[in-house]
């Protein structure tokens, strides 16, 4: 069997695929306010505001393509059972021919009832129109968690963290929990990356080696080694 590596990743990954960042100095959230985008509140407001803000999202995002990083970790798969636990809702690592990718924050390339959370659909046109309805009539809102919402992949994330023998850590600013929590949950002993050009928050974790790299430059170069 395979050893279990598990990929905690974050929107640094997709940078160098030309997606926004959240954070950085040019990020989404420099941009447009969370409150009025990104939360039940924002939906009950405005929601064709709301609709548009993940419709351009969609839209740069079917345009860009997986990047050196996205291959690197598919690569990876040679030697390992590489689990991915992204926050990513863009579906790069997927394109790129990842075979398991958890996705915690939710998939920009579907859509959800408003009554039944089970309902979840592909989008067909790009785009989630006010008036697209679920079967059972109720309008279709973006497949995305908001803030303020819980994050119902958070358990399945956690039993296989717990099970890792590697866990790296990838352009994520670790500033968004749960998620941010989930390196508490790796074995102690087992040996830990992070991978990010800026020096990110992250204290008291054991056996981690930080790689102050792009995620195209740092990745390639870690999974070149894990492979010898
Ligand atoms: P952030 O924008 O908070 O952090 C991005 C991280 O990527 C930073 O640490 C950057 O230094 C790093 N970075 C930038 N360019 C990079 C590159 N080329 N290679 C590697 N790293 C690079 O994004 P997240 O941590 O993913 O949630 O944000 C977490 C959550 O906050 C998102 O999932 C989203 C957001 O609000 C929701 O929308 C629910």
């Amino acid at each position: 069997m395979k050893p279990t590596l598990v990929v905690f990743t974050g929107a640094g990954i997709s940078a160098e695929s030309g997606i926004k960042t959240f954070r950085d100095s040019d990020g989404l959230w420099e941009e447009f306010d969370i409150n009025e985008v990104a939360t039940p509140q924002a939906w009950e407001k405005n929601k064709a505001l709301v609709l548009d803000f993940y419709n351009k999202r969609r839209k740069q995002i079917l345009e860009a393509q997986p990047n050196k990083a996205h291959d690197a970790l598919v690569e990876l798969e040679e030697k390992y059972d590489v689990q991915i636990i992204t926050q990513n809702i863009d579906d790069l690592h997927e394109r790129a021919g990842s075979k398991k990718v958890l996705h915690l924050h939710g998939e920009i390339t579907k859509s959800r009832s408003t009554v039944d959370p089970s309902l979840v659909y592909k989008i067909k046109n790009a785009e989630i129109r006010l008036g697209d309805k679920c079967e059972k009539g109720s309008q279709l809102r973006p497949h995305i968690v908001w803030f303020g919402e819980a994050v119902p992949m958070m358990d399945n994330a956690i039993i296989r963290v717990e099970k890792a023998a590697i866990f790296m850590v990838v352009g994520t600013s670790m500033a968004v929990y749960p998620a941010a929590g989930l390196i508490d949950y790796s074995p102690p002993q087992i040996p830990k990356y992070l991978i990010d050009p800026s020096d990110v928050k992250i204290n008291g974790i054991a056996n981690l080696t930080i790689i102050k790299e792009k995620a195209s430059v740092g990745l390639p170069m870690l999974v070149k080694d894990l492979l010898k």
